[in-house]
């Protein structure tokens, strides 16, 4: 819908999409967030002026205003950087260089769209260089799961797909889940027939894998699930998971504790700090979950908001953030596949996709990942 023109107000300069004149766009505000939210905020606001420009003038306009050497905002912000205490002038320098650049890389890019948009109609530049067709490229979702994979690949895991409608006896009971077992409250299960489901989760892959297969066994397990949530910014009734089943002899919690920190460490960086804590899953015992210091706040619990701290919103201020469910695969599970659990033993882990990626690209909204708009998935 077209917003009406105020007539009397002098109209806001049009701000554009900056992500459409540069690639890498989405990794370098994530570099600026990570230094502070601010510049970042600052980033876009002069991003977007200069890719709203709409003509050669107005652009030398927003140039001045934002790099120019007289009055730009971020050159006047550059020129205030050596009065400051000597922490905060290493920090503030390299925040504002970088935008620096990175605005001068995006009046250029701008400056060329409108050069060529401002040929005469009728003119045929005969050395132009073809028009370079529009290429997809894998989802953001997709491209997460396929960087997991390859890690797990590399600890030695294959790849097994399991079906997204399971029987209960799958998504449930084999797991471990007894009938009437208030466990099952928390997976808001869809119903397709009465013992018929969408599955909750991606473990039962593990059940079909067990009675195929004879141990030793080492499988991921990638796919979709469906929980009958209320749909809000960080639930959806359809997301992705990926279990990781490990069963040999003599497999111990030392072997799962191992493999989740090199896991989160290739994935957050190799300082990373984790935690296990205990936590309730009918399928293994014990039963844990990892959590990795938040990566917005490094663990503090508080970041800087404007004069003072304020509770980082990411972690709601306890400075961890939960990654994935784990635990020592139930005696009972294996009982229900056929294996001796006096003879074998394993592990298993399970994660969310979607929040992986939330956390990684600073993604706030678990709805964007299926409204399919071009403009945030060719940020990634
Ligand atoms: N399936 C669990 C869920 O969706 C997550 C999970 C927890 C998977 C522990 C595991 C595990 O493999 O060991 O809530």
């Amino acid at each position: 819908m077209m917003k009406p023109v105020a007539s009397e107000a002098r109209p806001e300069p049009q701000s554009g999409d900056p992500a459409a004149l540069l690639t890498g766009h989405a990794e370098f505000r994530a570099e600026l967030s990570a230094i502070d939210g601010m510049y970042a905020e600052m980033f876009d606001r002069f991003a977007g002026l200069i890719a709203g420009a709409v003509g050669l003038a107005d652009l030398e306009e927003r140039k001045a205003e934002s790099i120019g050497r007289e009055r730009g905002h971020v050159t006047q912000a550059l020129g205030q950087v050596a009065g400051l205490p000597i922490e905060q002038k290493k920090v503030a320098g390299r925040a504002l260089n970088l935008i620096k650049r990175r605005l001068e890389e995006l009046e250029r890019a701008k400056r060329l769209e409108l050069e060529s948009a401002a040929a005469p109609k009728d003119a045929l530049d005969v050395t132009l260089p073809g028009r370079r067709p529009w290429i997809g490229r894998p989802h953001v979702l997709a491209q997460v799961r396929d960087e997991l994979l390859d890690l797990f690949h590399g600890l030695g895991y294959s790849t097994y797909e399991s079906r997204e409608v399971e029987r209960d006896e799958y998504n449930f009971t084999k797991l471990n889940f007894a009938p009437d077992h208030p466990a099952r409250d928390a997976h808001d299960t869809y119903f397709v027939a009465p013992d018929v489901v969408l599955r909750t989760h991606t473990s039962p892959g593990w059940v079909h894998a067990m009675e195929e297969r004879k141990p030793p066994l080492q499988l991921v397990f990638p796919g979709r699930v469906y929980r009958a949530e209320q749909v809000d910014a960080s639930h959806m009734d359809q997301f992705h998971q990926i279990d990781g089943l490990f069963v040999d002899r003599d497999v111990s919690m030392a072997d799962l504790k191992a493999t989740l920190n090199t896991f989160a460490r290739s994935i957050y960086g190799p300082k990373t700090r984790t935690r296990l804590i205990p936590i309730y899953f009918p399928f293994v015992e014990p039963g844990c979950q990892m959590d990795v210091a938040c990566a917005i706040c490094d663990g503090s619990g508080r970041v800087r908001g404007g004069a003072e701290d304020q509770r980082c919103p990411v972690c709601k201020g306890s400075g961890w953030s939960e990654l994935l469910g784990a635990g020592m695969i139930h005696p009972n599970v294996f009982r229900a596949v056929g294996y001796d659990p006096e003879e074998w033993t394993g592990f298993a882990f399970g994660m969310g996709i979607e929040r992986i990626a939330m956390a990684r690209y600073g993604i706030a909204e678990i709805r964007l990942f299926l409204e399919n708009d071009v403009r945030f998935l060719r940020q990634f």
